[in-house]
């Protein structure tokens, strides 16, 4: 596949979840969300689709919010690293433009070493941000295993990132900067269930979100988290096997 360059040409918009309702029937949860920002029964959507023509022909509704972790240069074995990295900080880039004014993007992206080099994602989130003119809210490191481990592969931890375009004023109740774990990851390349928990608290405390998408949903750890905190939820994702777990995921 080659990496993918965006139309950012904005179609009329729409609201952005109502439109695929049809094919994907919401999710019965077992949520918790008595104190959740809607009294009805959060939705679940999930489009298999490109995420860059997704984003392009749906333009952000107020009250949107992107949660996600972008592909790692594994999963892209047609491109070189330089290639992945410049895909990479593109991507970031697209997502940050997207998303509402009122909202924010937040990105969960474990560090990577690649023959010898170790690859930092924050940093190229952080560059991205810089580019678009977005600014920093948060930046959470989340361990993968318990601090001092000696990690020989993967590092030890990931980070969690939060940008805003327009400036946000202080949290009323920050949360943790450094979180023990990620969670239960209910599958490999998932962003842990702890870790979405705080990023969706956020967006329920701080902000007006009231729809959370995952550009690159996976197994749809965000959108399962995201409706049992009571936020409608919208995954993409071009995998069909994925797109048929993100439908059935339920999380506690
Ligand atoms: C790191 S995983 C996402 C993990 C997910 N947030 C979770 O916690 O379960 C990246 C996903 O991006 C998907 N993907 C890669 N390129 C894509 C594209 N151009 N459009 C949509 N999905 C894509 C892959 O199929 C993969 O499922």
């Amino acid at each position: 596949m080659s990496a993918p360059r965006p139309s950012v040409e904005p179609p009329p918009p729409l609201e952005a979840h109502a439109a695929a309702q049809g094919e994907d029937a919401p999710l019965q949860l077992a949520a918790d969300a008595a104190d959740a920002p809607h009294a009805t029964k959060p939705t679940r959507t999930i489009v298999q689709a490109d995420a860059f023509a997704w984003l392009a022909e749906h333009p952000a509704a107020k009250g949107t919010s992107v949660v996600t972790s972008m592909p790692d240069v594994s999963e892209f074995p047609e491109l070189d690293l330089d290639g992945w990295r410049a895909w990479f900080r593109e991507t970031a880039r697209v997502i940050l433009r997207w998303v509402a004014d009122d909202g924010v993007a937040i990105f969960f992206q474990s560090d990577v070493r690649h023959q010898g080099a170790w690859i930092d994602k924050g940093y190229l989130v952080q560059r991205a941000a810089e580019d678009e003119g977005a600014s920093l809210v948060w930046h959470k490191i989340v361990c993968r295993n318990p601090a001092g481990t000696i990690a020989i592969g993967r590092p030890s931890y990931s980070h969690m990132l939060c940008f805003s375009r327009a400036p946000r004023p202080l949290p009323l109740r920050p949360g943790p900067d450094v979180l023990p774990e990620a969670g239960v990851m209910p599958w490999s390349r998932a962003m842990g269930v702890e870790a979405c928990r705080v990023a969706c608290r956020f967006l329920r405390e701080e902000t007006t979100t009231r729809l959370v998408i995952d550009p690159f949903c996976g197994h749809g750890t965000v959108v399962a988290v995201a409706n049992l905190l009571g936020f409608d939820a919208l995954g993409v994702d071009r995998s069909r096997k994925c797109c048929r777990a993100a439908r059935a995921l339920v999380v506690e």
